[in-house]
């Protein structure tokens, strides 16, 4: 880069907010945690030697590994030569040394039907469901493609396909036929797994037409098993389609499992790209299930009688690492919920919370939104003493909503981790140790143990404490992607070219003076505004501090003066009306807390916003609304109707 370029560049993302609450960790709760401080430095000293003890800790091998790991920059080898199978190391070894009677999952029906599976349920469900795998022929390194609901046969899915040696690859219940054909079709799946539906909000989603419709365009499926989670019959295609309860329940109870190598795939998932095609990110057997194993031990300080919820979908990486792997080769007993959290009423969580004493609860930002636009009623209304642990993940959260989590779930006692990771890095990275941390809302404070992260300038250079840049990682970890299914160019290209030597995670972040880390969004949201390059994440938590406000997004519109210019559109909370003058004020709110520079140019109410599916604003379609473009790709987006909403309301938008 010339002299001259960089004489006239500012900083690479504006530091602008500013959070000045602490809250450092209960002394009781340090008392009986499982990590201390000493970790830190334990595992920084010589991060393989501590990822070695680890494994050998907390795996159990066939074939001890020899080792610990191989790094030829982008490809990594954990765990060399050994040799695992993770639905033992998940299920079975638990069963072995006594702990068949525990129950692994609560699951919860939307319409209020239950079940409970214990890790011997789990055992002989998940053998039996892998001999019908094997019946039908797939074979160790086969891939299986999964579409369920949030039902137990999802995760008995997964297991089945661990214990063969199958990778799986879940899609998203939510998804249409293209997005599954799509899939399949990356991957060459033999095998789908789908349902005749699942309950949302009442009504019956149907998956099987959707699987019909992606199979007469995904010729490599040879058999489709379907559950029936309804009754009242769906079409079945003769000797390709079989019912669940017909072809897993007639097999036998033993399915031996068969050992892998440890860096055999365990399974891919899809995320999209904003335009290209699909990734299909591909995760290992041994480094995988350690990362997610530790990781949910250490920042969800997890004990043998906790009732741990993840409350998101099994459809995506959250669900993966902290619903199934994580909390399965840690013995630990989690819920599931088939539905949505306002069926019948807003206080669905709660209630569930309630009755089944649930003590560390982990969700995402958005449902923390959607939950404070409700008020505090529905919370109140019921018994949430029995938590001890509030996690979040999957966005920025607004201070806003940081503190509103932990007072009104929390009652201001309890912890919350806010904890950032990805599809691709499989594992929480940075996250507060609940007995360790002192918190900052809004922050993800610092690195897990053994991990590098920094925050750099364009060249790859550190960004001094106090400045805001692009987060990359310098060292490699278990559970890291082993590459993009079938394109290793675009690996390297997506994730290690942008600064070499480095992992480049797409996100912008900060570090305040005290080296806490603060996630500022994508690096593609960043908004320009007269030579200030604004984060998203700071201009919404700027509107959502705001009492009126539940929830905000914020993009750049081109503009002739200062070449782009903040378009806000914001959510009112419950019971708030719309107003010039509340326009007004909410834009002057702004200026008072991060400064006139990021006051909106345009400010537009909205009922909604166009998330995917796993509640993530998609601000690309945003900028299309607020630049009056075509919409570009939309079919990770969860409610097509909110964009047509927005839409008809564009001319509404206010100028300053
Ligand atoms: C964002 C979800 C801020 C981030 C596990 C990341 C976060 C992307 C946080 C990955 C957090 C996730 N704070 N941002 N605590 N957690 N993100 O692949 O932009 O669905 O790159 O994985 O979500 O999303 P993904």
């Amino acid at each position: 880069m010339s002299v001259e370029s960089q004489a006239g560049r500012g900083p690479e993302i504006e530091n602008l907010l500013a959070e000045k609450r602490t809250f450092p960790p209960d002394p009781a709760f340090t008392a009986r945690a499982n990590v201390t401080a000493a970790i830190y430095d334990e595992a920084n000293a010589d991060y393989v030697g501590f990822w070695e003890r680890q494994a050998k800790e907390r795996l159990s091998w066939y074939t001890p590994f020899g080792e610990t790991l191989q790094w030829d920059l982008p490809d990594a080898k954990w765990f060399v030569g050994g040799e695992l199978n993770v639905a033992y190391n998940c299920v079975d070894r638990h069963v072995e040394r006594g702990l068949g009677d525990r129950v692994a999952y609560h699951w919860i029906g939307e319409p209020g039907d239950t079940r409970t599976l214990t890790y011997a349920d789990l055992l002989r469900e998940v053998s039996k469901a892998a001999n019908a795998l094997l019946e039908l022929g797939v074979r160790t390194g086969d891939r299986v493609a999964i579409y369920l609901p949030m039902i137990p046969e999802l995760p008995i899915a997964m297991l089945a396909c661990a214990r063969i040696g199958a990778p799986h690859t879940v899609v998203f219940g939510g998804f249409s036929a293209e997005a599954l054909s799509g899939r399949i079709n990356d991957c060459g799946a033999k095998v789908l797994i789908t349902a005749d539906g699942g309950w949302r909000r009442g009504k019956k989603v149907g998956l099987k037409h959707h699987a019909d419709e992606a199979c007469t365009d995904a010729p490599t499926i040879e058999h489709v098993i379907v559950v029936d989670r309804f009754g009242d019959g769906v079409h079945m295609v003769p000797r390709r389609d079989h019912w669940w309860h017909d072809i897993v329940d007639r097999q036998s109870e033993s399915c031996p499992p068969v050992p892998v190598d440890a860096e055999h795939m365990l399974y891919l998932l899809y995320t999209s790209g904003t335009t290209a095609k699909p990734k299909g990110i591909l995760h290992t057997s041994a480094g995988y299930l350690l990362g997610s194993a530790f990781t949910h031990w250490a920042v969800f300080d997890i004990k043998p009688d906790d009732v741990y919820w993840c409350a998101a979908d099994i459809g995506w990486v959250t669900g993966h690492s902290y619903i199934v792997y994580g909390p399965l080769a840690n013995a630990s007993t989690g819920i599931i919920y088939e539905g949505a959290p306002d069926t019948p009423e807003w206080d669905r969580w709660w209630q569930i919370v309630e009755d089944y004493k649930v003590t560390i609860l982990y969700t995402a930002p958005t449902a923390i939104r959607a939950f404070m636009k409700q008020g505090e009623t529905h919370p109140a209304g019921h018994d949430l003493s029995s938590l001890r642990l509030l996690g979040s993940v999957g966005e920025p959260i607004n201070p806003e909503a940081w503190r509103w989590y932990r007072e009104v779930i929390g009652g201001d006692r309890v912890p919350v981790v806010d904890t950032w990771w990805q599809t691709e890095t499989g594992m929480i990275l940075i996250s507060p140790l609940p007995g360790v941390t002192t918190t900052k809302p809004g922050s993800a404070t610092f690195p897990m143990p053994g991990i590098e992260a920094d925050v750099v300038d364009a060249d790859g250079r550190s960004v001094p404490l106090g400045g805001g840049g692009y987060l990359v990682l310098k060292r490699p970890w278990p559970a890291m992607l082993r590459g993009i299914y079938g394109d290793p160019e675009r690996y390297r290209q997506t994730y290690w070219s942008r600064f070499p030597g480095m992992y480049f995670a797409g996100d912008g972040a900060k570090r305040d003076e005290e080296g806490y880390l603060w996630l500022l969004g994508r690096v593609d949201d960043v908004m320009n505004v007269a030579g200030h390059r604004i984060s998203t994440t700071e201009v919404e938590s700027a509107l959502v501090d705001h009492r009126s406000v539940a929830e905000a997004a914020v993009v750049g519109k081109t503009d002739a003066i200062s070449g782009q210019a903040i378009f806000a559109f914001v959510i009112l909370k419950a019971g708030q009306q719309p107003s010039d003058a509340l326009g007004v004020q909410l834009r002057e709110h702004v200026a008072y807390v991060i400064g006139p520079i990021a006051r909106p140019k345009y400010l537009m109410f909205v009922p909604d916003l166009p998330k995917t599916r796993s509640g993530k604003i998609m601000r690309r379609l945003l900028r299309d609304i607020a630049e009056g473009r075509a919409l570009g790709d939309v079919t990770t987006l969860a409610d097509a109707n909110v964009v047509d909403t927005i839409r008809s309301n564009t001319g509404q938008a206010e100028e300053e």
